[in-house]
């Protein structure tokens, strides 16, 4: 049985439109997992932790943590927030600006009247899994942002709560900063198992730190998986676009093959899963070639005549955004400066280029449902 049980959860919000943020939810999370819900502004991420912490009371639905129902609408079961046995971080720290660190980090305990764990020094040593043990006597207002953020970590951790939520907690954090304190909570959490919901709307957080992750998509989820299933196998066209498969292609059927607005594309001997008379292809940028002209592809590629639109330096990469030739479709090529041999200014506005992918890297979609066609 799931140690974290989501059945039938909805909460709509009155208002002009009304919302339905959560719409028939159901997820189910094992003893230890750390899971990332992961989709757009919008979708409804934030609004499913509150109904999990008690600070949303759901139209329908039940929620049952660890042994206990704290949320059963038939039922009318709804326990009150401080006594679901939940610890919460969030975006913002908000940690107590007029108590000492040690005194933040015990709250948790001290409001649950937990004293024999404030006695038995889980407050140090919760500290110390987050490197935050000389700070203990500091002030919030004495610590950098990736210390707050750590304390906050600790907060939410040190009365081993039966579910702890994680709402965006790293985004207010700079780029090398987020790594770090990702990487610290990773290894947390692969040392001192916790069971975990954690929000963002970062497909790269979401990859590294799920072990399984849920697409959400206006209050359902459309897929959950393991990160390694969900990034090769999107099931469906806005979960391509959610992880990375930025790049979209309508294809329809011309003949025997196929062809992208108007320009027919050469098999060659590739085959297309796609039955329908049209559907969809998506691509990562990095998996786009730019070449010279048509004679230049290799033997499993697909190219389409194209116009370079703009191109700017990534470092390791170009970003180089075509236009396709008599379509207003913009393609964007990642195209890796190592591989063009340094020749940063191979592509430059207004040139003709053909874009060059390989079918196999790519996922098919129905134009109609949206839905994947297995390959
Ligand atoms: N208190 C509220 N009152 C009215 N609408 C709300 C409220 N909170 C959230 N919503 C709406 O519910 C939807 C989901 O919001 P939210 O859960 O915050 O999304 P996310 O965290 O994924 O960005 C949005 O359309 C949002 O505008
Ligand atoms: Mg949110």
């Amino acid at each position: 049985m799931a140690y974290v049980s989501i059945e039938g959860l909805t909460k709509n919000f009155k208002g002009n439109p009304p919302t339905t943020a959560v719409d028939d939810l159901h997820l189910e999370i094992e003893e230890g997992e750390f899971l990332v819900l992961l989709g757009p502004s919008g979708c409804g991420k934030t609004t499913t932790l509150r109904c999990l912490a008690g600070l949303e009371r759901p139209a329908e639905g039940r929620i049952v943590a660890g042994s206990s129902t704290v949320y059963d609408s038939a039922r009318r079961v709804d326990v009150a927030p401080d006594k679901r046995s939940i610890g919460m971080v969030f975006q913002s720290y908000a940690l107590w600006p007029h108590m000492t660190v040690r005194k933040n980090i015990r709250y948790p305990l001290a409001a649950r009247h937990l004293r024999d764990k404030i006695k038995d020094g889980s407050v140090e040593r919760i500290a110390e899994a987050v490197h935050c043990g000389g700070l203990l006597d500091r002030y919030p207002a004495q610590l950098s942002g990736g210390q707050q953020q750590r304390v906050a970590l600790a907060r939410g951790l040190v009365s081993e709560p039966d579910l702890v939520l994680f709402d965006e907690p790293l985004s207010n954090l700079d780029a090398r900063l987020r790594q770090q304190v990702r990487a610290e909570l990773h290894e947390l959490h692969r040392t001192r198992p916790f069971t975990a919901v954690f929000v963002t709307h970062d497909q790269s957080e979401a990859l590294s730190l799920g072990q399984r992750m849920a697409i959400m998509r206006t209050g359902t989820i459309e897929q959950i998986g393991n990160p390694r299933e969900v990034f090769e196998h999107p099931v469906s066209d806005y979960v391509a676009e959610f992880i990375g498969m930025s790049e979209r292609l309508e294809l329809t059927r011309n003949g025997d093959g196929w062809s992208c607005d108007g320009q027919a594309l050469e098999a060659n001997g590739n085959h297309v899963p796609i039955s329908a008379p049209a559907g969809v292809v998506r691509l990562r940028p990095d998996d786009l070639r730019l070449v010279e002209d048509l004679s230049l592809l290799r033997d499993n590629e697909l190219g389409l005549e194209a116009t370079v639109m703009d191109v700017s330096y990534g470092g390791r990469h170009l970003d180089v955004s075509v236009q396709l030739t008599g379509s207003d479709t913009r393609v964007n090529a990642q195209v890796s400066t190592k591989s063009s041999g340094g020749q940063l200014d191979r592509w430059a506005t207004g040139e003709r280029t053909v874009i060059a992918f390989e079918l196999r890297n790519a996922r098919y979609f129905e134009l109609e449902s949206s839905l994947a066609v297995a390959a």
